[in-house]
């Protein structure tokens, strides 16, 4: 641990692993792209958890490796050059390496160097499910894909559709927004609640035992995966006329689609809403650390098909109203909200300063959550080895 100072993260004792995890978790999956938007011999620059990364599809499969040359650090991708479909090439002085292993095959300047097969470029295992590039940005065997995503993603029947963008916030104070109970005010306005006539609340007044608010799911429930449930809209009162003074300011939606009532969150930071943005599909949605200032927002919105004519259906529907409608019009508002977050957090000493409502402690169970079982913090060393 070293991404966040001593005395700031012995003051967080619940959850120090979390608040020092700026880069992210190591050793877990993460998607970074669509796959049919990676097409065959046509490299990506990518970066994950602060590191430059290359992904290719090499007859149809996809490797990564990391975009620095062994010899002199450059990037590969500042000119990408490949002479056969399995290997490339380093512009600068043709050390040429392996897609599939990252081994040192030939150097084109020197066919006789001593460091032919001698040196490997680190790869990173990659898997493409349900159309998305997930890369597995670690040093272990990896885990199965399932333990990585939240439940019934991977589905035989869920059809999964979905956009990915940068937003420039740390990754946890978007996973915070997205799992907040009381978040859900910023969106009173969304043009989704009118338009797919939704119920929503402008918030929860808790009731009973704190216990109550949250679901904690560990030690190999559901398939491996570990998360946190927000039990808070059974736990509480909803909030639909807003009081200043005693006197009603503001009113909830009172639409009738109720959308929104299961909402978990997963490690490594990918949230799952069910049903939204309608009552016939589910969010899941990821928030990818690319480096401490940003993080990837990787959308998706699942819907089960039982024919490939509901699955045509249904791709139809996305592209026409959701991606519009919920990923943009809804969640544009939880954009701004995670970047105005981050003068606060941004020398650490937000995570001490913050105070927080009953509603937080779906957030504070997320941190202890993540701080209890992350395969690993990332750090500035892993980005320099
Ligand atoms: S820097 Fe890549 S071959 Fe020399
Ligand atoms: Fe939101």
């Amino acid at each position: 641990m070293a991404n966040v100072k001593e005395e700031i993260l012995k003051k967080v004792k619940g959850w120090a692993g979390y608040v020092d995890a700026k880069l992210g978790f190591r050793n877990h999956w993460y998607p970074v792209a669509f796959g049919k938007d990676i097409d065959e011999g046509q490299p990506q620059k990518i970066k994950l958890l602060g590191e430059d990364l290359l992904v290719s599809r090499v007859n149809g499969k996809l490797f990564c490796i990391k975009d620095r040359c062994l010899h002199r650090g450059v990037s590969f991708s500042v000119k990408i050059e490949s002479y056969t479909p399995e290997t490339i090439t380093c512009w600068y002085h043709g050390w040429t390496y392996r897609w599939e292993d990252g081994l040192l095959s030939d150097i084109i300047t020197n066919p006789e160097s001593i460091q032919i097969g001698k040196q490997r470029v680190k790869v990173y295992p990659v898997q493409e499910a349900k159309g998305c590039v997930f890369i597995f940005l670690g040093d272990i065997d990896p885990p199965p894909l399932v333990t990585d995503v939240p439940p019934t993603f991977l589905d035989d029947d869920m059809v999964i559709c979905g956009q990915n963008k940068i937003v420039h916030s740390n990754w946890r104070l978007a996973a915070e927004n997205g799992f907040d109970p009381a978040h859900i005010f910023i969106h009173k306005d969304s043009v989704l609640i009118k338009g797919n006539d939704l119920a929503l609340p402008l918030g929860f007044a808790p009731k009973g035992d704190a216990k109550m608010r949250t679901r904690i799911v560990e030690d190999d429930e559901e398939q491996g995966a570990k998360g946190v449930f927000d039990l808070l809209a059974e736990a509480s009162v909803p909030v639909f006329e807003g009081k200043i003074d005693g006197k009603v300011v503001r009113t909830g939606n009172f639409g009738h689609n109720r959308v929104a009532n299961n909402i978990s969150i997963w490690l490594p930071g990918v949230l799952r809403v069910q049903p939204f943005p309608d009552p016939a599909t589910t969010q899941f949605e990821w928030y990818v650390p690319v480096d401490e200032n940003s993080h990837y927002y990787f959308q998706t919105i699942g819907k089960r098909c039982a024919s490939p004519a509901e699955e045509q259906v249904y791709m139809e529907e996305f592209n026409t109203k959701w991606r519009a409608m919920a990923l943009d019009g809804f969640n544009n508002d939880d954009v701004w909200a995670r970047e105005a977050m981050v003068g606060f957090y941004a020398d650490d000493e937000g995570w001490l300063k913050e105070i927080l409502f009953e509603a937080d402690s779906a957030i504070v169970d997320w941190r202890k959550l993540c701080s209890k079982h992350n395969r690993g913090v990332q750090t500035q060393e892993h980005i320099k080895a």
